[in-house]
């Protein structure tokens, strides 16, 4: 049966904010529901690709680079099915990435709006697909912005400048609904959250204020998110009992109902 695909852009071009993170662990929960999950990796320093991906981004011969460049014709042979988490695949980012962007402004007639082209034969084959943006408001986010369903904007709470740049992100995502006008917020999502702390408190506020919808769950501060990422493993399987874990495992419940996605509750363990 056709599914009813939600693409979601995560995005903030502050660097380190949690984009990376957020769609790791997402892409694993929503696979453990059983949903069907693509994730695409839109950011040069291919993170996204070293946690989950089986080969090395500079082995891969279709990358998200590639894809880009190249006709439709190259999707099938750009996806990975085979990674370290359950129900997940991956179109992996790579250095290219960069050149990629330089090309595309030069030589496309409409080079924010590649990648949508790209992933229409996509359409009805995932539950859900999740990009991974770079940190810069560049071609590559625009491409994400203007191929995305829903936008998630991880700030990063912990830190006073966990809101510098976040006015200009919201006018790109302005700009980009000219182009991509069902391009929804899904809400600003606060990591490395610690209600306890005055600075987490008033970033609370600020991004309340300025970005108008913020996601229910906080992602607290764990040292087991990199443990994760150098065992390429999910925080649910490194350990599942942490907060952090938890929290994840509640962001994905609450946007599968969010967007009206049917899950498997029997794999909730
Ligand atoms: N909740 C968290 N607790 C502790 N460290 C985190 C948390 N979220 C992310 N990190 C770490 O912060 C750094 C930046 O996170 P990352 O997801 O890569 O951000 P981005 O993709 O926005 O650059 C990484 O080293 C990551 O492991
Ligand atoms: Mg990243």
């Amino acid at each position: 049966m056709s599914k009813d695909t939600k693409t979601i852009a995560v995005a903030n071009h502050k660097g380190g904010c949690g984009k990376t993170t957020t769609v790791v662990n997402l892409a694993a929960e929503f696979g453990r529901m059983g949903l069907s999950v693509l994730v695409i990796d839109l950011d040069p320093q291919a993170n996204a690709s070293l946690h989950i991906g089986k080969k090395h981004p500079s082995e891969v011969t279709v990358t998200c680079a590639e894809l880009l460049l190249s006709e439709v014709e190259k999707l099938p042979l750009a996806i990975h099915e085979d990674t370290y988490l359950e129900g997940v695949s991956l179109i992996y980012g790579s250095l290219g990435l960069g050149r990629a962007e330089d090309e595309l402004k030069d030589e496309t007639p409409r080079p924010s709006e590649e990648l949508r082209g790209k992933l229409i034969p996509l359409e009805g084959l995932y539950d859900l697909i999740l990009i991974d943006c770079p940190p810069s408001l560049k071609l590559l986010t625009s491409n994400a912005l203007a191929a995305a369903s829903h936008l998630i904007i991880p700030i990063e709470s912990g830190s006073q400048y966990g809101m510098y740049g976040v006015t200009d992100l919201l006018k790109h995502v302005t700009r980009i609904r000219r182009i991509n006008p069902r391009l929804e917020l899904l809400g600003a999502l606060l990591i490395k959250h610690d209600e306890r702390q005055t600075v987490c408190k008033l970033l609370e506020g600020a991004a309340r204020e300025q970005i108008g919808k913020l996601l229910p769950i906080r992602i607290p501060t764990s040292t087991k998110v990199n443990q994760a990422a150098m065992a390429q493993t999910s925080l649910h399987t490194l350990d599942r009992s942490a907060k952090v874990s938890r929290e994840f495992r509640q962001l994905a419940l609450h946007l599968a109902e969010e967007l009206g996605l049917k899950v498997e509750t029997a794999s909730n363990g």
